[in-house]
């Protein structure tokens, strides 16, 4: 049996209604009418010149995911995003049980919008919830209340799609502990087979970066990773990445893939693209142009630089990945997933000082990062620098 790479595919879509305060993602504040055809254009023709990147293969590589993300995808028509769908599907070949996600803001959500994108082909919807209380997100800038919030679940459970994610942010400005386990009881209670429960982190170039919040204090977000952690596992959910909870069969294939070393293309303004290429060792990474404008400009290319992973840095970008997961690292995986280098001497050396110190336990055949691994996550990872 031949065995699948797996390749995803990001979609990018810049736009959102307004820009949240604590959100440095690629995204632009809509103004007027959404270029959508035009844009969708662009991304298609961004999508042929990407398929060249894996044109040595021997057969073409399937994509496994696609993840149209943003942005706020959800603006976008259904029968924008059908066109987006059914191009990709008839350029390149697509594995029959592909996974496809798009992102939607509760504040676009509408039953019949929805229905659309079912029958257009997303097959799981990844909500942006952020809370159900009616306080935190008006602090957070949010377009949408809590009772919008809540429908916006019951409708794309009611869809009956492969899956669905809520989600989720946690440590926000002055939560108490229950508020935050109160946010995380309302998505199980509506039985979100999926949650991504992220902390808030105060990013540069944000208004929550020139303006900061007062945020609960170190002892309030212990008790919340603790306790929301404890929550979760009693409901039935499997912690199987930093952020990300699902109940079984329900994990994201796509960010698995990511986190797992796998490759991807990346196409819209400021995709990110990663692939290996087995035939010469080679790992390289490409940027596309990062604003709309540029990137819509024909005079110029979709891509802003491809570059490639220096050897030396690979164990860093391979750990930094895989010790996200609570799945173990298989020894042999460095090779595979590297297009066969061998895991340098002094990376050896690293593994076995953090299995000493118990952020790791080690076999003959992986690697595992512990609980308390996972908490240091950021000091393990620069052992490899
Ligand atoms: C790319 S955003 C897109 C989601 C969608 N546009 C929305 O907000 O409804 C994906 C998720 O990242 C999380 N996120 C964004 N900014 C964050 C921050 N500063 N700290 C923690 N999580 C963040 C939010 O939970 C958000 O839903
Ligand atoms: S809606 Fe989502 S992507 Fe847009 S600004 Fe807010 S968090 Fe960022």
């Amino acid at each position: 049996m031949i065995q699948v790479r797996p390749l995803g595919l990001y979609v990018h879509i810049p736009w959102c209604v307004k820009k949240c305060p604590y959100c440095d993602f690629n995204s632009h504040q809509q103004k007027g009418e959404l270029p959508e055809t035009e844009y969708i254009s662009h991304l298609l023709a961004d999508l042929k010149n990407d398929l060249t990147y894996i044109e040595y293969e021997k057969q073409p590589r399937p994509i496994t995911s696609v993840f149209i993300g943003g942005g706020t995808p959800s603006l976008f028509s259904p029968e924008g995003i059908a066109t987006v769908i059914t191009s990709i599907k008839n350029m390149t070949n697509t594995q029959d049980d592909i996974e496809i996600t798009m992102e939607a803001n509760p504040g676009t959500f509408e039953k019949e919008r929805f229905q659309g994108f079912k029958d257009a082909g997303v097959n799981r919807i990844s909500i942006g919830v952020q809370s159900y209380d009616a306080t935190h997100l008006t602090r957070l800038g949010r377009i949408h209340n809590d009772a919008q919030a809540k429908s916006a679940v019951i409708h794309a459970s009611a869809l009956g799609l492969k899956s669905f994610n809520t989600d989720i942010m946690h440590g926000l400005p002055n939560q108490r502990l229950e508020q935050a386990l109160d946010d995380l009881r309302v998505s199980i209670a509506l039985d979100s087979p999926h949650i991504s429960w992220y902390q808030l982190t105060i990013e540069p170039n944000t208004q929550f970066y020139s303006q900061p919040p007062t945020l609960p204090d170190d002892d309030i977000l212990w008790s919340i990773q603790e306790c929301g952690q404890r929550l979760l596992n009693d409901a039935g959910y499997q912690q199987y990445e930093i952020s990300a909870y699902s109940k079984p069969e329900h994990a994201s294939l796509h960010n698995l893939n990511y986190w797992r070393f796998g490759d991807y293309l990346g196409i819209g303004c400021g995709a990110h693209g990663k692939i290996t290429n087995t035939e010469d060792s080679t790992v390289y990474r490409t940027v596309k142009v990062k604003h709309p404008r540029g990137y819509m400009d024909l005079t110029r290319s979709y891509r802003d630089s491809l570059s490639f992973v220096d050897a030396n840095d690979l164990p860093f970008e391979f750990f930094m990945n895989k010790f996200r997961l609570a799945e173990a690292c298989l020894k042999t995986d460095y090779e595979a997933l590297t297009g066969g280098h061998r895991l340098p001497s002094s990376a050896l050396a690293v593994l076995s000082e953090l299995a000493d110190k118990q952020l790791i336990v080690e076999d003959s055949k992986s690697w595992r990062m512990t609980a308390k691994g996972h908490r240091y996550l950021n000091d393990v990872l620069t052992a490899f620098i």
